[in-house]
Formats: structure tokens, sequence, C-alpha cells
């Protein structure tokens, strides 16, 4: 286990909206090189860039055209190997985004891949016998190419699938995962990642990581021994590079994969969507919602099973947002957040916030969707840096800017938020503060749910020797929990440990030691 990882707070950056220095309207790399310092003050000490390899980008990046250059767009290899260095100089990690079960339809691979005369290449993707034969139970292309067959796609038409092969094939277009041709695939993907992490990268946060493997049992046996070999291949060769995986199921990615780091994604229903974003049935029960009709137990009874299930072997992580998911601002505001915040930057695991959520950028939900986006959009807009030209974020005409910057009046900037004591900026890097403070808020100190009963308030949990406690409402709440005589080392609003009993004022979060 990579050591960095007990203390580090991520940043995603999407690199298209973060900072654009040459005026094209679009992020580029030495605009991230600019904003590390800022970075770093906020207190994140590692990064993980979306897709920023060559592509036509039908969707946002994450069809690769070539995985070891990168996009003229955001600069050169040469200005991202920069890039590692002066992360590296300020104590910052960076993670890639590795794209392993897909590619763009132009990479050079499927180039040949879809040439009539077999070659090097023609199983490096899958593909029936004819071009009349369906790839029964996937989704799959015919009659676009030279090659007499269709081929299977895994996500956007334009991302035809990797072949890893097949748990157990079915027809005889189906290779075996020990097949020659799908061991090149294996092969491939590793000689991508030793690419990068030669040239100072730290890791990768790795998309759909559960794709691989074709007809993969319920256990995901096939998917978690090909991630189970790469992670050997690091243990031996690059001990202190981090992987965090896109799957969602820690006790797969984790425990059998063994990625060091799985997220706990946004998926409606589910225990994280409770958190901050269950408004999807028309009315908003979300747990940080002020108005307290939120239930905690609905994310516990899913997380704490799986946290204690993987918590020997990696982290299971929290996230603010991500470049697929609504950002938090659009149904709780900046008080509402700092609660949410609370919590999440003082649970087990990694977390990981994503660009603008410290100043509570909003969802534009109204945008046209941009390569790709479609509602993801409205999360992917300019980073909004002050009250100048285009919030900051590039000197380009606004009609150039790769999506628009939000124009609202109230609309947040990083300057304003900075000068302003009680900001959610101010509150968010006093959080990422107390937890590099104590070890016991960092990814591997227990957790223990202390005082958590359905629809009530407050939550108190324990991690290693501290307690938290929040209260997202607008009501007092108490809570039958003895800390009499803790000190009371942070907090948002007020609270206080007496007589036996937890009191916290409306919307208040105390962590006592
Ligand atoms: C998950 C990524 O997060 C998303 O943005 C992308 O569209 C799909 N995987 C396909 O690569």
């Amino acid at each position: 286990m990579p050591k960095w990882l007990k203390d580090a707070v991520f940043y995603e950056i999407y690199p298209q909206s973060f900072y654009d220095t040459n005026g094209d309207g679009i992020g580029d790399f030495n605009g991230i090189i600019e904003k590390l310092d800022y970075i770093k003050e906020l207190g994140c000490n590692a990064l993980w860039i979306n897709p920023c390899f060559d592509s036509p980008f039908h969707d946002a990046g994450y069809d690769v055209r070539d995985y070891k250059k990168v996009a003229p767009r955001y600069g050169t290899n040469s200005d991202l190997y920069r890039l590692f260095g002066e992360a590296h100089l300020r104590g910052i990690h960076v993670l890639l985004d590795l794209v392993p079960g897909h590619t763009s339809e132009e990479h050079e691979w499927f180039l040949e891949s879809q040439k009539a005369e077999k070659n090097e290449y023609s199983n490096r993707y899958i593909w029936t016998n004819a071009a009349f034969q369906p790839a029964k139970d996937f989704l799959y292309i015919g009659g676009e190419t030279e090659r007499d067959g269709v081929y299977v796609l895994n996500f956007f038409k334009c991302q035809p699938a990797l072949n890893y092969g097949f748990l157990e094939p079915q027809e005889d277009w189906q290779l075996p995962m020990d097949h020659p041709d799908c061991i090149a695939t294996r092969d491939a993907m590793k000689d991508v990642m030793r690419f990068w992490l030669d040239h100072g990268c730290d890791g990768f946060r790795v998309d759909m990581a559960d794709s691989l493997v074709k007809n993969d049992d319920e256990k995901k046996t096939g998917t978690s021994a090909i991630w189970r070999e790469v992670r050997e291949m690091l243990d031996e060769e690059y001990p202190e590079a981090a992987m965090v995986s896109e799957w969602n199921a820690p006790v797969k990615a984790i425990n059998q994969g063994g990625f060091h780091m799985d997220f706990y994604l946004n998926w409606g229903g589910n225990g994280y969507n409770s958190l901050m974003r269950d408004y999807d049935t028309g009315e908003d029960n979300s747990y940080f919602k002020k108005d307290g009709k939120g239930d905690i137990t609905r994310f516990l009874d899913e997380y704490t099973p799986r946290y204690e299930a993987t918590k020997e072997n990696g982290y299971y992580c929290l996230i603010t947002c991500n470049h697929d998911t609504p950002r938090p601002k659009f149904n709780l505001d900046d008080s509402e957040l700092k609660i949410a915040y609370a919590f999440i930057f003082t649970m087990p695991g990694v977390p990981f916030l994503y660009y603008g959520d410290e100043i509570g950028m909003r969802y534009q939900k109204e945008l046209k969707t941009k390569e790709g986006g479609y509602q993801r959009t409205g999360s992917r807009t300019p980073m909004q840096w002050n009250s100048e030209k285009n919030a900051g974020f590039s000197t380009c005409p606004a009609d150039a800017l790769y999506l628009p910057v939000d124009t609202a009046p109230d609309a947040p900037n990083v300057a304003d938020q900075a000068a302003e004591k009680d900001s959610l900026y101010n509150t968010v890097k006093d959080l990422i503060a107390l937890r590099h403070r104590e070890e016991d808020l960092q990814a591997d100190a227990d957790f223990e749910a202390v005082y958590a009963e359905v629809g009530k308030h407050p939550f108190v949990y324990r991690r290693g020797g501290i307690l938290v406690a929040l209260n997202p409402t607008t009501e007092t709440a108490t809570a039958p929990v003895s800390a009499d005589g803790w000190k009371v080392i942070f907090s948002i609003g007020s609270g206080k440990a007496e007589n036996g009993t937890i009191t916290l004022a409306p919307q208040s979060c105390i962590v006592l030691k």
C-alpha cells in the first residue's frame, strides 16, 4: 500500500475547464501548473486529472486515440512531465485517468483491427465472424468496416471494447482470457501504465474498471484476476503507485482485484446518493438538506458492511462530486454544504474534492451537451477564479470558451471567498487542515457509528480517539452520548458535550478529542 495515501486529499481536475493560459478558451497543463500553489494552499496533496490524451473528444477524452501522447489542446508530453515535477516539488501526487476497457474508434489499433486482412490487431477488439452475425447480448456496430464482422462496444458508439477475452466463451468468436491475443491486450495496457509511471505519474484512476472480461460471473472472477496481476506488477516495479477504481464494489475491486481505493459512486437510490442527491423521486430527502427529512441509516446500512469488509486491504472513498455527477450545489446551499463536507473530510478512506466544489459552483442544468457530456455537461463548466473577464478562467472572447462560465450575479469565485472568513472555501480549507493535523481523521483510523437513529439527529461517529457530531438540520439536536470533558477541537456553528449528552445548535458540527 503506497504510504502517501494515508493522508491524501485528492483534487479532481477536468482539464478542459480548470485554467487557460494561452487564451484559446480551453484549460491546459500550464494552467494546472500555475494553480498548483492554489491547490496546495487549499490543502489538497494529490490530483486526479481526467483523460488528457489525444482524442477526437466524442466522450470528453474517454475515447483515447493515442494512450502515449497528450492532446495538443492541453500542451505537449513535456508539459505534462513538467507538471509531474512541479507537483512533486510541492508534495502533490498526480494520478492520470486510465481507460483500459475501450479506445476511440480512431485509435491505430482499431484502424488495423477493422482491416479485412488478418494482422497483429485483428483480435485486439471483439468481432463476430460475419457482418450479419450479431454479437448477441452486447452493444455492437455492423456495416461500417472493411472487415466482415460486427464489433462490440463498451460505452458510446465511438468506443469499441478492447478484447480481454470471455470468462466462459459461448460462441466461436469469443476468445478465452488466456488466448495469446487477449494476453497481448493486457500487456499493451501494462505498457501504457509503465510509460506514464516512468515519466513521473503516481498512478491511475481506472475508468470502468469492471468492464474488461466479457461474460464475467457475478463475482467478477475474470476481471479481478487481471487487476490482481496489475497489482503484482505495481508492487514489484512501482510500489508507491496508487490505483483507484471506478467500480463501486469495494469487495470486488479492493479485496479481489487489489485496487488500493474504490469510489463510492452516486447511483440512484444507493447509500451515497441518499446523502446529497436524493431528489430523483420529486421530493428531496437528502440527509444533508436542512429540513431534516433525511436518514443517515440509509447510508450506513450500505456503507458500513462494505467498509468493514475492505478496511484492512484498501480504501472505499467518498467524493464531493465528479465529472459525471450533478454538483452538490444543485440542491444544497452553502450552509448545508459545510456540514456535508465536514462529513466527507472526516470519514475513513481517501476523500476526493471535485474542482469548484470548494466554492460551491453551480450545476448548470440547462447547458447544451458538449463532447458527449449530455446531462453531465452542467458539472463541467470553467472554474471561477475571480470577478474578472470569464471569471478569470481565460482571456478569450466569451463565445470562444469551451463551455460558458456561470454568469449569475451571485456566482461564487475563489478570490471573493478566500477573503471572506466564513466562506465555504475557508471552511473546506479548515476541514482539510484539521484532517492533516489529526491522524485519527485520516484514511486508516477506525470508524464506528455511535449515535445514528432512523430519522433522528444528530449523527455521532468515532474515528479512532475522536468523536464527530453533525447536525444538518435547522433544529437543535441532542444525542445521549457521553463525551464530558472531551475538548472541542473544531466546530462549525456550535455544540457541547455535557451531562452525558451531546448538544448541537442548528446546522452545526463539532469534533471532540
Ligand atoms: C466513466 C467516465 O467517468 C465517463 O465520463 C465516461 O463517459 C465513461 N466511463 C466511458 O469511458
